[in-house]
């Protein structure tokens, strides 16, 4: 479950960024007056930056990169970030699609009503919010080019689809070559699922856009955005809508990676079974309203509650087997902390409700403090986006 290709570059850079263009104390630590320009410098500013984000809107043309570029490409949503000169610019679309038949007048309406969509083999792929809008009006579940974090052995078009929401968001870079940084998930502890393949297709079509692709793992991105001030130095656990995704790292090297294919969709799935609603419907009430922190009041919160339970349960058990069962375990003389980040974590009382079974499982290395990300749904995508900037030195 370690995997440690591809870092090798990313952690050689960052430690001799201590002895080099950052002072001692690591990247994070430097501050304007300290000697060294370039890129590095960029990416310690753009660590301190915050994310504005956007959902991207039909009708607006994508943007040609003139810098590196982080891209998140998740089982619920992708997501770009671009550094800007005051802050990171994150725009995200909708990883879901909707088909309907080719007919001229639907065509037509398409058009006028500034839908998101591309014609193949007689039929119109409408893509990110478009199809959710299109599937609610339908009250249908949209479909998705990724399931449980790689694509989706059961869409032969998901890739297509992928292309045309990245390229939605951004074009072939200004510079032929400029770094992209995407993020990709971890070998799951159990289950199915290919990294390669899914890293190996998606670094195919990046490529053929012009860029140099390299994949972060999505933990390590994490610990990337969050963990500058402790060395790069901690855990970082990525909860999306696929996967949960797990790093833990020490001075920026990514020591163990792991993901279990549960998070949002198998809590709405399990959730909506156990009460006899649709996963949809669950979904909504979910990120409408639910609070982890006080007792549930119906039956679809109490069913909410029990599947983050079980969810969190399964996600610390696999960190402590994988943690017990590795040699790579570094002696850490400092208790390390956790940071959560990505759409799952967000309810009210998550944390907590992670902090306090934390409490039951002895960790190899002690935990200093549970912590939540500062931008839960963009914390992948800065992270890339640090690591292409490093990388672009
Ligand atoms: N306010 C909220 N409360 C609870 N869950 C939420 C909220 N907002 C979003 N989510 C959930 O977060 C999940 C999506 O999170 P995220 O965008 O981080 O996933 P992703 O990166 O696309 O997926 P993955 O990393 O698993 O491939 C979905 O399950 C969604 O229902
Ligand atoms: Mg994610």
């Amino acid at each position: 479950m370690t995997n440690d290709k591809g870092y090798e570059n990313l952690q050689e850079k960052l430690n001799a960024a201590g002895s080099t263009t950052y002072p001692k104390g690591g990247p994070a630590s430097a501050t304007s007056s300290d000697k060294g320009e370039g890129l590095k410098r960029e990416a310690v500013d753009a660590l301190k930056k915050s994310v504005v984000s956007s959902e991207k809107s039909t009708g607006e043309d994508a943007e040609q990169p003139s810098g590196p570029v982080g891209l998140d490409i998740g089982t619920s949503h992708i997501v770009v970030a671009q550094n800007k000169k005051n802050h990171v610019q994150a725009v995200q679309n909708l990883n879901a699609f909707f088909t309907v038949p080719y007919a001229k007048f639907a065509k037509d309406i398409l058009d006028q009503n500034n839908v998101m969509y591309y014609e193949r083999d007689r039929q119109y792929y409408i893509i990110g919010h478009s199809a959710q809008n299109f599937a609610n009006m339908f009250n249908v579940n949209t479909r998705r080019p990724m399931q449980e974090g790689f694509l989706s052995p059961k869409e032969e078009e998901g890739l297509s689809v992928i292309e045309a929401l990245v390229g939605s968001l951004i074009q072939k870079p200004k510079n032929f070559g400029e770094i992209l940084s995407f993020s990709v998930h971890g070998d799951p502890f159990e289950g199915a699922g290919s990294v390669v393949y899914h890293e190996s297709v998606l670094k195919g079509y990046l490529g053929s856009l012009g860029y140099t692709p390299i994949a972060i793992n999505e933990g390590m991105a994490t610990v990337l955005t969050e963990l500058s001030d402790d060395d790069f130095t901690g855990i970082g656990v990525s909860m999306g809508g696929g996967m949960c995704n797990v790093c833990l790292s020490y001075l920026s090297f990514p020591v163990i990676t792991f993901s279990i294919q549960k998070a949002g969709d198998y809590i709405d799935i399990m959730a909506g079974k156990a009460v006899g609603e649709p996963a949809s419907r669950v979904k909504v009430m979910k990120e409408e309203g639910l609070d982890l922190s006080q007792n549930p009041k119906d039956r679809v919160s109490t069913a909410l509650h029990i599947f983050y339970d079980e969810l969190i349960m399964n996600l610390l058990e696999s960190l402590q087997r994988v943690m017990i069962s590795t040699e790579k375990i570094p002696k850490i003389a400092t208790p390390i902390p956790i940071v959560l980040s990505g759409g799952t974590a967000m309810p009210k009382g998550c944390k907590e409700k992670f902090e306090k079974m934390l409490r039951n499982f002895n960790l190899p290395v002690e935990i200093s403090d549970v912590r939540l990300a500062d931008d839960l749904l963009n914390t992948t995508a800065k992270g890339a986006l640090i690591m292409a900037m490093t990388e672009a030195v």
